[in-house]
């Protein structure tokens, strides 16, 4: 994705994503808490998509043995949510909306941090046995990616409710 493919909103939304979906009007940061079932032997948590996990699961995936020093994400999905969890261990995580750039300590196996639509993700801070569970509402898919901050923010002014015509 590069600046010269932004096309209008409504092609880069083909689920019809309006600005509340886009998170407009919401906290940047939304936890997604779980609650641990545990007993004398230990504790559980069960991730379920459309009940504690707030979208259907079509993907999962984890970072580990991150190196020391290494930053990992810098980008943003089109059309993606996902939900990571540290589920060992942690990191700190930044996430920006093109107005707001906020961070969050990811270290509890019993909350998640929502990444919405075309928010950038920064992943800083590994800890050596930091184990980052990310749950994903689609299928892997290099072109629903945005690498270039510069684009992100340009596509994020576009889509903006406020810069619609007869917008608010
Ligand atoms: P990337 O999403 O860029 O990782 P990060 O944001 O943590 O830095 O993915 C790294 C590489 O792994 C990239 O070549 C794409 C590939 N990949 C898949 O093949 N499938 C996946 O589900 C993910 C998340 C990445």
């Amino acid at each position: 994705m590069n600046a010269s493919q932004i096309a209008g909103p409504a092609a880069l939304l083909p689920h019809g994503l309006a600005g509340e979906g886009l998170g407009y009007g919401r906290e940047l940061i939304e936890w997604v808490r779980f609650p641990a079932l545990g007993d004398e032997r230990g504790s559980l948590v069960a991730l379920e998509g459309m009940k504690s996990v707030p979208f259907p699961i079509k993907r999962v995936y984890y970072l580990f043995a991150t190196k020391e020093g290494v930053a990992r994400g810098f980008h943003a999905h089109i059309n993606l949510r996902q939900v990571a969890i540290c589920v060992t261990g942690s990191c700190r995580m930044v996430l920006d909306d093109g107005c707001r750039r906020e961070e969050v300590l990811l270290r509890s196996p019993v909350q998640g941090v929502l990444l919405r639509e075309m928010v950038w993700r920064e992943m800083h801070d590994f800890s050596p046995d930091c184990v980052l569970l990310v749950l994903a509402s689609e299928h892997y898919d290099e072109s629903d990616y945005i690498r270039n901050y510069q684009d992100f923010l340009a596509l994020r002014e576009q889509m903006n409710p406020m810069n619609q015509t007869g917008g608010m």
